[in-house]
């Protein structure tokens, strides 16, 4: 008997461009996870709109984002890729789920703590506010077993934990109590010019970040100008938090050993090592920001894609939401 395949959920907003923190916590994670686990990868546009968005930019970065998982490796074949709206099961179960979430917890997310500081309390919907309990929904739908994200969702995973046990100390076993899976490296990709913070790209100076897309001459710049400090030994370590940030990301786009570049760049300070760096992340980015180039002008390739995607999707969706509606005591339709 084959045995069945552990479950898969993550999902990324189409809010803005995606940075290479996006790409080594999360979806490169996904490219090794495709062939041992049964993975569902989402675009979340329904969470995009917790804050205001363009629909023309809403639009286009909806598809950029799903050209960008193929053309990293993520194959539409394997994996079940669409777009969150088009799968109507993440509406109903965020409203049921909305009715089992306390204010308090959500009041403790530091994301929307963090977000809602920065938009002013008139502008902060109450969408923003619930988004966790959205976003408890997508991975609860599906049965998961293990959630691929950055270290940044850890709370919002721990919550959705306790939400899936509620309901079933409530009812009876109906979800699935999912975990957290983090990389080895990459699971948090800071700033280049405050290397104390997470590397994000709603940050204001675009020499903080670098983006998927970001043309060669752009990474070679913004790597030349990151901050680091003036010890001027390339060394693993939290008193050199440019240094070290560099570091993993010479590592997540080669592989290389922390030991292995601290010998390599022993007694010569930082030059040589920045450029190595900004060329083995031009090496590792090429190949994806070609495929994903030429996948986002092909309309009909990506309509395929997520078609098939949300179709499979659905039938997995619905039926947990069925099963919840029930044990709440909705009549069956
Ligand atoms: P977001 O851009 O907030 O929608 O995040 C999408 C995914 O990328 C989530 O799994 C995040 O945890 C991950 N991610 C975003 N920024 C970083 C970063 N700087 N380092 C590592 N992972 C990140
Ligand atoms: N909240 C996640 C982020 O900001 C995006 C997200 C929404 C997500 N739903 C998800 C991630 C479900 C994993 C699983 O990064």
């Amino acid at each position: 008997m084959e045995d069945k395949k552990k479950v898969i959920f993550s999902g990324i907003q189409p809010s803005g461009n995606l940075t290479i923190g996006n790409y080594y916590g999360a979806i490169k994670n996904w490219v090794k996870l495709q062939d041992e686990y049964d993975c569902f990868y989402c675009v979340v546009d329904m969470h995009a709109i917790t804050v205001r968005q363009e629909p023309k930019d809403l639009r286009r970065r909806t598809l950029e984002v799903l050209s960008l998982y193929v053309a990293a490796g993520v194959d539409p074949d394997k994996n079940t890729l669409f777009i969150q709206s088009h799968v109507p099961a993440h509406a109903e179960i965020a409203w049921l789920l909305n009715c089992y979430t306390y204010i308090g917890e959500l009041s403790r997310m530091t994301q929307f703590k963090d977000k809602s500081a920065r938009y002013g309390d008139a502008s902060v919907s109450a969408g923003l506010f619930d988004y966790p309990a959205l976003m408890a929904g997508d991975i609860l739908l599906y049965n998961t077993d293990l959630v691929p994200v950055g270290i940044d969702q850890k709370q919002h995973i721990e919550l959705t934990r306790d939400l899936a046990e509620r309901f079933n100390n409530i009812y009876s076993p109906t979800l699935t109590i999912p975990e957290i899976y983090l990389g080895e490296t990459g699971a948090k990709v800071m700033d280049l010019q405050e290397p104390t913070k997470k590397m994000s790209k709603s940050s204001d100076n675009p020499n903080s970040y670098i983006l998927m897309m970001d043309p060669a001459e752009v990474i070679r710049k913004k790597i030349s100008r990151s901050v680091t400090d003036s010890i001027g030994v390339v060394k693993y370590s939290d008193e050199q938090p440019g240094i070290k940030n560099l570091m993993t990301l010479l590592n997540c786009a080669t592989g290389m050993s922390f030991e292995a570049m601290e010998k390599k760049y022993e007694g010569q300070g930082y030059a040589q090592f920045k450029i190595d760096v900004a060329e083995a992340l031009i090496a590792d980015l090429e190949p994806i920001q070609k495929r994903a180039r030429e996948l986002v002008e092909d309309k009909e390739q990506l309509e395929a894609i997520y078609r098939k995607g949300a179709d499979k999707a659905s039938a997995v969706a619905n039926k947990t939401v069925r099963k919840m509606m029930k044990k709440i005591g909705f009549i069956p339709r």
